[in-house]
């Protein structure tokens, strides 16, 4: 059984490049090391845009992807936010589908429930001094099997608030891009430091209200309601918007995106995080300011959960057109 949220190795990794205009027809390698100049905008300016979404084995063994059509438009934001040349919808799902078929072998067992992560990205290439964007590119897509993001199975974790911001009010945190990550590493060493397995980010203009954790969107449970923060410094996460939708559907929830103020906390019943890589992870603390906000029932979060993963699995059919079976 595959464990943890980590490389475990790939049969083969697509490239392509973007030259003189436009994207050359791209390659499957047998490597996930290239070569690039030290001084290429990606390596010294951060012009780096990733996705993740995962590939998984249904009962009767066929491969199911999630809503690639919408990392696809996610990616394509991203890369219009750092200057990155637009491809074609048709061009990210042929080249994804060339990933997942030449690693149908790497898809977790349909009973580990884990799953085939895969890793689409552009870098800048060229080699720059000054600040200016490349003209060359690359686009990657890396798929390797993964376990869980947090804990294994549906285990709740704790969380910390920090003085420090992943993302400024107008700047980058609505776009998936690596200066994102880069701004969380050093938080979030100090949060598990302390004991905690991530940081929770509060809105970066006022530190009162809940933004999102390094890798996960937040959503709460509050009687009837599913609520989840409304903030342009969050990433619009795709597990998040889907299980919006299915709250209203299939739990009859209402559902409701707007701003949370931190001490609001005191009023939820159950607080998770959710995401490709986490799907959903129950919260069981949050730190601030010297008070810890305790959850200790994930009765909705766990239907939810079960609700998503079947869907994923292919157990049971979507009415919304999300799952693509090869
Ligand atoms: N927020 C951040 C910062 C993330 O890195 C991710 C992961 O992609 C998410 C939220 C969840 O987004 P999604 O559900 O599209 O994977
Ligand atoms: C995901 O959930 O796909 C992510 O990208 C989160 C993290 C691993 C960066």
């Amino acid at each position: 059984m595959v464990q943890g949220f980590k490389y475990h190795g790939t049969n083969k990794v697509f490239y392509s490049k973007y030259e003189n205009g436009s994207w050359q027809e791209g390659i499957l390698s047998n490597s996930i090391s290239i070569e690039l100049s030290v001084l290429s905008s990606a390596i010294q300016y951060g012009q780096s845009i990733f996705e993740g979404l995962k590939a998984y084995r249904s009962k009767d063994n066929r491969i199911l992807l999630f809503r690639p059509d919408a990392n696809y438009e996610r990616f394509m934001t991203s890369s219009e936010r750092l200057l990155i040349p637009r491809m074609t919808k048709s061009y990210f799902l042929d080249a994804i589908l060339k990933v997942v078929d030449a690693n149908r072998d790497l898809v977790p067992s349909y009973e580990s429930k884990g799953a085939l992560y895969i890793r689409p990205f552009i870098i800048g290439t060229e080699s720059v001094l000054g600040v200016r964007s490349s003209e060359t590119f690359l686009f990657g897509i890396v798929a390797t099997p993964v376990g869980s993001y947090f804990k294994d199975g549906f285990q709740p974790i704790r969380l910390t608030t920090t003085s420090y911001d992943r993302a400024a009010p107008n700047g980058l945190g609505h776009v998936k891009v690596g200066a994102n990550y880069a701004a969380s590493l050093y938080p979030k060493k100090l949060a598990t430091k302390d004991g905690f397995d991530d940081c929770l980010y509060l809105d970066p203009k006022t530190h009162s209200k809940i933004d999102e954790t390094g890798a996960t969107n937040i959503i709460g449970i509050k009687g009837n309601e599913m609520i989840t923060p409304q903030s342009n410094s969050i990433l619009p996460s795709i597990t998040n918007q889907s299980l919006q939708i299915l709250a209203k559907d299939y739990l009859n929830l209402k559902v409701k995106k707007r701003s949370i103020k931190i001490n609001e906390l005191e009023l939820f019943d159950e607080l998770g995080a959710c995401g490709t890589a986490a799907v959903i992870t129950p919260i069981k603390e949050v730190y601030h300011d010297g008070h810890t906000y305790q959850f200790d029932s994930y009765v909705i979060l766990h239907k939810l959960y079960n609700l998503l993963q079947s869907i994923q699995y292919g157990d049971i059919k979507e009415p919304y057109g999300w799952v693509y079976s090869l």
